[in-house]
């Protein structure tokens, strides 16, 4: 049979590997209970209003989403005082940086700068549209090195993606950090500030707000999601500030429903409840300070994380250590699959399940 002929890069890709579902682990270990630590959700679930808005408009699901979100990006606008021009929303966040790839890279040429490691689906972008990945270092303590992004810039530069906090490491760049690098590239490089995380962040001095940038700058590109603070992981819902001309670039581009109308509900009930977030965000510190303690009494080296997750080095290769705390029922990520083979990264649970994860590496590291 004939070979069908697909583009070359696309089968240099790998498929995204998400973290083990607990279902399948499991049916593999024969264990009963099992935790998943592993894809930085929300461990107290979504909000209740979410739910019963979802709940609310199910019965509506025959009729076609509005395709403009209308409702869903004038609550953003309104939360955030931005122009409603200025605001896109996606199928998650993923397909807003899918977006951005296939709006700004059309040539082998282009170029396309990542902090390395940080978030896998950028380089997706890349490898999709056949251009030049640019992976650059993190610093030496573990942050998106902004200051050799700006040397790497070249003419072909056309995409930058910088995750503040990042992931996987949980660290940030600053404001001046951020303001320099703004500074000293052509205004025609679109810097994407990805805040996947930023209500965990949010209120650290020196913590850039990418809201700032993106009313100074027109190419800034301030991304958001409802999947990790407002625990919509599942509906999928992301969204991005971005100046007028990248939004009408966007809407060209984009599929016309993309974002399906329980998502558009849920994303606005969240939206306004702000108790929920508040639990989020305080039950999230104590976990990440318990992980961080727990790290360093086991002579590991955590980095300071301001996500909802946390990265240590263990000074050894880190999949035994992954593999045994599978055994023991409990999930996390394996730093080899994200470019870091002697370090785990693991999202902050409920206190109990933070209980269980400390108690499990302790006897398998102490
Ligand atoms: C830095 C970063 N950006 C974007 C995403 C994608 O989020 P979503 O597509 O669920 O909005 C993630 C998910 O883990 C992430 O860590």
């Amino acid at each position: 049979m004939a070979e069908i002929p697909f583009r070359p890069n696309v089968l240099k890709m790998s498929p995204y590997s998400p973290g083990k579902p607990i279902d399948e682990v499991k049916r593999e270990l024969g264990l009963t209970k099992v935790i998943k630590l592993a894809s930085n959700e929300n461990p107290l679930g979504p909000s209740p209003k979410a739910v019963a808005a979802v709940k609310a408009a199910a019965d509506q699901i025959h009729l076609y989403p509005d395709g403009s979100a209308f409702s869903l990006r004038d609550a953003l606008a309104n939360h955030y005082r931005l122009p409603i021009e200025q605001i896109v929303v996606g199928n998650g966040s993923d397909e807003i940086i899918h977006l951005l790839g296939q709006i700004l890279l059309g040539s082998s040429d282009d170029e396309i700068i990542v902090g390395h490691p940080s978030f896998v689906r950028y380089d997706a972008a890349a490898w999709l549209a056949d251009c030049k990945l640019v992976r650059v270092p993190l610093t030496a303590d573990m942050r998106i090195d902004l200051a050799a992004i700006a040397q790497t810039v070249t003419p072909n530069t056309k995409l930058i993606f910088i995750a503040n906090p990042n992931n996987p490491t949980g660290t940030i760049v600053t404001t001046s950090e951020l303001d320099n690098l703004l500074a000293s590239i052509p205004s025609t490089v679109v810097v994407v500030v990805d805040e996947a995380y930023f209500e965990f962040a949010d209120g650290t001095p020196g913590f850039p707000n990418s809201l700032d940038y993106v009313r100074k700058y027109p190419n800034v590109v301030g991304m958001r999601t409802f999947s990790k603070t407002y625990g919509l992981a599942g509906i999928r819902v992301g969204y991005a500030f971005v100046s007028e001309p990248i939004s009408d670039a966007i809407d060209r581009a984009r599929e016309p429903f993309n974002v399906n109308s329980l998502a558009q509900v849920a994303a606005i009930a969240a939206l306004s409840d702000a108790d929920h977030l508040k639990q989020t965000v305080k039950l999230n510190r104590s976990g990440l300070d318990r992980m961080h303690q727990a790290f360093l009494d086991l002579g590991a080296t955590p980095f300071t994380s301001y996500a909802n997750f946390i990265m240590a080095d263990l000074g050894r290769p880190a999949r035994p250590v992954f593999q045994a705390l599978l055994e023991r029922g409990v999930i996390t990520r394996s730093g080899d699959v994200l470019g870091l083979p002697n370090c785990l990264r693991v999202s902050v649970g409920t206190d109990e399940e933070v209980t269980i994860f400390i108690d499990e590496l302790t006897k398998i590291l102490a």
